[in-house]
């Protein structure tokens, strides 16, 4: 059976353990310059429909420092930009190389073309999932404040990609989610009752939210493939913006996350991204860390630390 990663819940808890447990010693080997060469003569396939900076570079020099090679490709150079079938290049595609990376629009892509695919395949962000991110904000919490189970993530603004995989990570891990969206920018009830009612509670008033919250975060108001409705959701966005007050009545030790880019005056400001609460850049290197880790275990299986 090929395993995958299309969906935070596609991998148990145990193994998500496992994942943060060897991101630490892959990440502590590297910082000590110690070369660890287990996916020699392995290629990554990288596949883009929208534009990135840190998935990209944190896959391709990941594999890199594995000892493997990654090829970037995107939907404007290939036949998939031209209308070949995403089950024949699945085939294909899965013929030449070990494993694959796929950016792409909606979830449905992805499992059509891992359905075809005789290697592993990783989600690298579609419309409703971001599981690597969420994999990298939580091996972040961990090195800051420990477990995450039992812990409360505040999330503000839009009920996105990276909102979706908190509330299965919450499922998955054991911890709570507060959700404040704008309304009409609420999370689809099925998906609330898709990962139950356990872990998630929704907030009018982002405030609310954000009491006793262990971690707050946010992400773009406008995410890739909703650009057309930049200028309404500004308007209705306004008042998610997470703040210095926001922060104030979390937890004292609360840490703040946003996955990148962020816009300052925007969904965040640049008291809090820029201030001491903030663990961004963190998170954007453990993307590098945990990677690693996913893409030995999908090859190589558990290795022994
Ligand atoms: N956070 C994240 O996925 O960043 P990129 O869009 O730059 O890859
Ligand atoms: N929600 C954002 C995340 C970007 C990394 C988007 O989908 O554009």
């Amino acid at each position: 059976m090929i395993k995958h990663f299309l969906q935070f819940k596609d991998l148990t808890r145990d193994e998500h353990l496992y994942l943060f447990d060897r991101a630490r010693v892959i990440k502590s080997r590297f910082k000590r310059y110690q070369p660890y060469h287990p996916l020699v003569d392995r290629t990554l396939a990288m596949i883009f429909e929208k534009s990135s900076t840190r998935t990209r570079l944190s896959f391709e020099a990941g594999m890199h420092q594995l000892g493997g090679s990654a090829i970037y490709l995107n939907t404007r150079d290939t036949q998939l930009g031209r209308g070949e079938p995403v089950e024949d290049a699945g085939e294909v595609i899965s013929r030449m190389v070990d494993i694959v990376m796929i950016r792409t629009f909606e979830q449905e892509i992805i499992e059509r073309f891992a359905s075809h695919s005789r290697v592993p395949v990783i989600n690298g962000l579609t419309n409703e999932y971001h599981p690597c991110q969420i994999l990298a904000d939580i091996f972040t919490f961990i090195e800051h404040r420990g477990s995450i189970q039992g812990r409360t993530v505040a999330w503000i603004g839009d009920s996105n990609n990276m909102c979706n995989t908190w509330l299965q990570a919450a499922e998955v891990l054991d911890f709570n989610v507060h959700v404040s969206t704008p309304p009409g920018y609420e999370v689809e009830p099925e998906r609330a009752n898709l990962y139950g009612t356990d872990h998630f509670e929704s907030f009018a008033d982002p405030m609310d939210a954000c009491r006793g919250a262990d971690l707050v975060t946010t992400d773009v108001w406008t995410s890739m493939g909703w650009e057309a409705e930049n200028e309404e959701r500004m308007k209705a966005f306004a008042d998610w913006q997470v703040d210095a007050d926001m922060m104030k009545v979390a937890r004292p030790d609360a840490v703040f996350m946003h996955c990148l880019p962020a816009h300052r005056g925007e969904e965040v400001t640049a008291e809090v991204i820029d201030g001491p609460q903030s663990v961004v850049w963190d998170e954007a290197e453990n993307r590098l860390h945990v990677q690693k880790a996913l893409m030995e275990y999908l090859l190589l299986g558990k290795i022994e630390s």
